[in-house]
């Protein structure tokens, strides 16, 4: 029998996925401390999680016998791949199951920051019927720079022309030939920046990407620019964001990630301009789904040495 630890939510669909595999005895426990994390980690085959388990050096180092790493999602930020790798050990994610999801929630919070939709909203319910604070703009004709033009930046770019925004799209894997085709504009990160409406940052949290959007970055902006993540905290350089809207370069900004996640009380908060949501982007019935079942696919393959797709 395969033993396959789950150490974060996951929808029931996947776990059935594994439950149901007469091969497999799933240990489901999301509130491991870190100690109780190694031990459990030291009997497992594999180890299935989302974003909030850590899966450090430490925790692969107590897996002894270890195969398989699954994130239920698209980053693996929160596993430490090269100690993966050097033991040998197999990490799979699900990088196409909240695609749409992400997408439609980066639309929900372009259209919420544009009409103040949440500053609105609270005020009403206050109590207050202020007609005058919350004058929004229009997306239509707005020039928007998408950063990164994967998956969910892709489908974002469909959802903003139909709003006919003109699209921008800076990716350094980007033809002139696909970019005709999805009806973008194929740009460099300076065009990018410099000429949007509203920027929105599409990429992984890497090395290169870490505090891609900085003071310089700021600088180069249109005055009035709105700003939208929805991918990883920390591509923002969140110090630089909070003095572009109090300097008045950037209008608004919508955040569903943070550097540090939970944000606590962030200084940002205090600020008007920005809309928060807590790391929402996938929170769907159909993107859970979808992720939790294609990773159990995936770490079944593995455990049984048969081909699988997303290493
Ligand atoms: C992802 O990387 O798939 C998303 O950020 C969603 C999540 O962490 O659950």
């Amino acid at each position: 029998m395969y033993r396959v630890l789950i150490t974060d939510p996951l929808s029931d669909q996947g776990i059935e996925k594994l439950t149901q595999a007469p091969d497999v005895e799933v240990i489901l426990n999301t509130s491991l401390s870190k100690e109780e994390l190694l031990e459990e980690i030291s009997q497992a085959d594999a180890l299935l999680v989302r974003s909030q388990t850590k899966v450090t050096a430490e925790v692969i180092q107590a897996g002894k016998n270890l195969k398989a790493i699954g994130r239920a999602g698209v980053g693996v930020d929160n596993i430490d791949i090269p100690a993966a790798t050097s033991r040998g050990i197999i990490v799979v994610n699900a990088p196409d199951g909240n695609t749409i999801s992400t997408a439609e929630h980066t639309f929900a919070m372009m259209i919420s920051l544009a009409r103040n939709i949440p500053q609105g909203y609270r005020s009403t319910v206050q109590g207050k019927w202020d007609r005058k604070s919350y004058v929004g703009v229009e997306l239509n004709k707005k020039t928007l720079g998408i950063i990164g033009l994967g998956r969910i930046g892709t489908e974002l770019s469909k959802r903003a022309r139909v709003f006919n925004m003109n699209v921008l799209a800076y990716d350094p894997y980007l033809t002139e030939e696909r970019a005709h085709k999805i009806g973008v504009t194929k740009a460099t990160l300076d065009e990018a920046i410099a000429q949007s409406d509203f920027i929105t940052v599409h990429t992984p949290l890497t090395k290169e990407t870490h505090h891609l959007i900085s003071t310089e970055a700021f600088n180069q902006m249109k005055p009035g620019v709105r700003l939208i993540n929805c991918a990883r905290g920390g591509i923002i350089d969140e110090a630089a964001l909070l003095q572009a809207i109090q300097d008045g370069k950037v209008a608004g900004a919508a955040l569903d990630v943070f550097e540090t996640e939970p944000p606590g009380e962030h200084p940002l908060f205090s600020l008007p301009q920005v809309i928060a949501t807590p790391h929402l982007g996938a929170s769907t019935r159909e993107a859970q789904e979808n992720v939790a079942i294609d990773v159990s696919e995936e770490i079944l393959h593995i455990l049984r040495d048969q081909p699988f797709k997303n290493a």
